[in-house]
């Protein structure tokens, strides 16, 4: 495809900004917003652009989503428990609008964008008044004009891949931003339902990246976090082929005290961005690697183009370049067929690479992908007990993984109070653990130097230097 058919042209960006005018004008539009957001960190920046529009057509931020007059859900449908809470929660607001009855709902993002869920909504969830998927994101202002216009059920899915630039975007912390560098995904691992709702592989312009993350340091932010289903694979179909190492190359050289990125696939990750990050001064000594099984067969079936041993090799090469590296990673346990010993190789490849942090998830069948109609289903208490198994190995290697920090200094970029203390905060280190260290209100954003002294419970406790 064109480039010019991937940007969102200037003339819809106008058009947009006229329809939020207009819904500012309307006089019983939406004074408040509540955005409920599931899923991923794309969805989460996502969430901080609808809020940016909405607050572009004059609505302020409602704390609890009872107290709003507009609430948006941005589902999510990567597995099916995600899409049953968040169908349940907008359920559930339908009661609200018995006592509220000018509450306006919307649904959007990923769910939104599977095949199907269109008409469910229009037939089943006919008190939601705008859905809209994933690739209409920055028509919200028309939308929403035409929703409180029409007084009809509005409902706008495409299947378009577009990149809108310069939306307004309300970001949830000042001292820690999101910045998409690519959209979509073309991996097709065949459990995955992300490239039917996202769309193919889109990059952004390397120099919008880099103004954007200027516009960034300027503004004093101490941590990027760069985002895409892939970013390994960042810059495919951009002139001059820039790459992901390129990229974090640069934006190194910005000065931003701490970047950070995810996701990645282990098929894509080169040497030439190990060295990038080995030799860079901003960019974490941390990575999430997604693994996703330990057996050559099931990663065969999942589609994901490298074999255990491989997958290894890319770890040892990062542990040699950057000692002491923080490695998370996503691990899916009974995949259609997957037999005990296949499991077992999960287990042994867990215990041998030493993760500082797992997410583990139970397969999760999605309509319209490979995986789905593969048979070979496992039953749900075998799988339990599976999932069990591996997350207590886990829990006992993370206490001897974490224990390599303990005497060690760390930065950490301080989130919150401690939810255990009020004299204490908490917040991640440079290799991506909690770290909690004594501490008040007047630390959240900022950068603390500490040494580590405990480690309990799998969380560090570190005393301030
Ligand atoms: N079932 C279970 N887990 C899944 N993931 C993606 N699709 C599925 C599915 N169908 C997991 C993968 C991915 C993470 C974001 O979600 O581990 O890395
Ligand atoms: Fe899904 Fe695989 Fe793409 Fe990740 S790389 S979004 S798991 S298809």
């Amino acid at each position: 495809m064109e480039r010019k058919e991937i940007l969102v042209s200037e003339e819809e960006k106008a058009r947009q900004e006229e329809f939020a005018a207009m819904v500012r004008a309307l006089p019983h539009r939406p004074e408040s917003y509540h955005v409920v957001t599931y899923g991923c960190q794309m969805n989460a920046h996502d969430s901080e652009k609808i809020a940016g529009m909405l607050e572009e057509m004059g609505m302020v931020p409602a704390e609890k989503r009872e107290d709003a007059d507009f609430v948006i859900f941005n589902t999510c449908c990567v597995r099916e428990n995600a899409e049953r809470r968040a169908l349940g929660n907008v359920t559930w607001l339908k009661e609200v609008r018995k006592q509220k009855p000018e509450l306006l709902i919307a649904v959007c993002g990923c769910m939104i964008q599977e095949p199907g869920m269109a008409e469910t909504i229009l037939k089943q969830y006919k008190f939601v008044d705008l859905a809209f998927g994933t690739a209409n994101l920055h028509k919200l202002p028309e939308l929403i004009y035409e929703t409180l216009n029409s007084g009809r059920q509005v409902v706008s899915v495409e299947d378009r891949d577009v990149i809108a630039e310069g939306l307004p975007v309300r970001r949830l912390r000042n001292d820690a931003a999101y910045v998409t560098i690519m959209y979509g995904c073309d991996n097709f691992c065949s459990y995955c339902i992300v490239p039917y709702v996202r769309g193919r592989e889109r990059s952004r312009d390397p120099e919008t990246i880099l103004r954007e993350a200027e516009g960034l340091a300027k503004a004093g932010v101490k941590e990027i976090m760069l985002l895409g289903q892939n970013v390994n694979s960042y810059g495919k179909g951009l002139p001059g082929d820039p790459t992901f190492a390129g990229l974090l190359k640069r934006l190194d050289g910005l000065g931003i005290p701490r970047i950070r990125f995810m996701t990645s696939h282990p098929k894509d990750l080169s040497d030439e961005l190990i060295d990038v990050m080995a030799n860079s001064r901003h960019v974490l000594p941390q990575f999430h690697l997604p693994v996703q099984s330990g057996n050559n067969e099931i990663l065969k079936k999942m589609n994901r183009h490298y074999t255990r041993e491989q997958y290894l090799d890319r770890v040892a090469k990062l542990r040699q370049a950057i000692p002491g590296i923080g490695l998370s990673t996503d691990i899916i346990v009974s995949f259609p067929g997957e037999t005990e010993a296949q499991f077992e190789d999960t287990l042994s490849l867990v215990n041998e690479v030493r993760y500082d942090s797992a997410f583990t998830f139970i397969y999760s069948p999605r309509t319209g992908t490979k995986a789905a109609s593969m048979g070979g289903l496992i039953p749900e208490e075998v799988s339990s007990e599976r999932i069990q198994r591996l997350i207590a190995l886990q829990e006992g290697l993370q206490q001897e993984t974490l224990k390599r920090f303990i005497g060690q200094e760390e930065e950490i970029l301080v989130e919150g109070l401690s939810r255990r203390s009020r004299q204490a905060v908490s917040g991640k280190g440079k290799h991506a653990v909690s770290v909690t260290v004594e501490g008040s209100e007047d630390d959240i954003g900022q950068i603390l130097k500490c040494r580590i002294v405990n480690l309990k419970n799998n969380t560090l406790t570190g005393e301030r230097i």
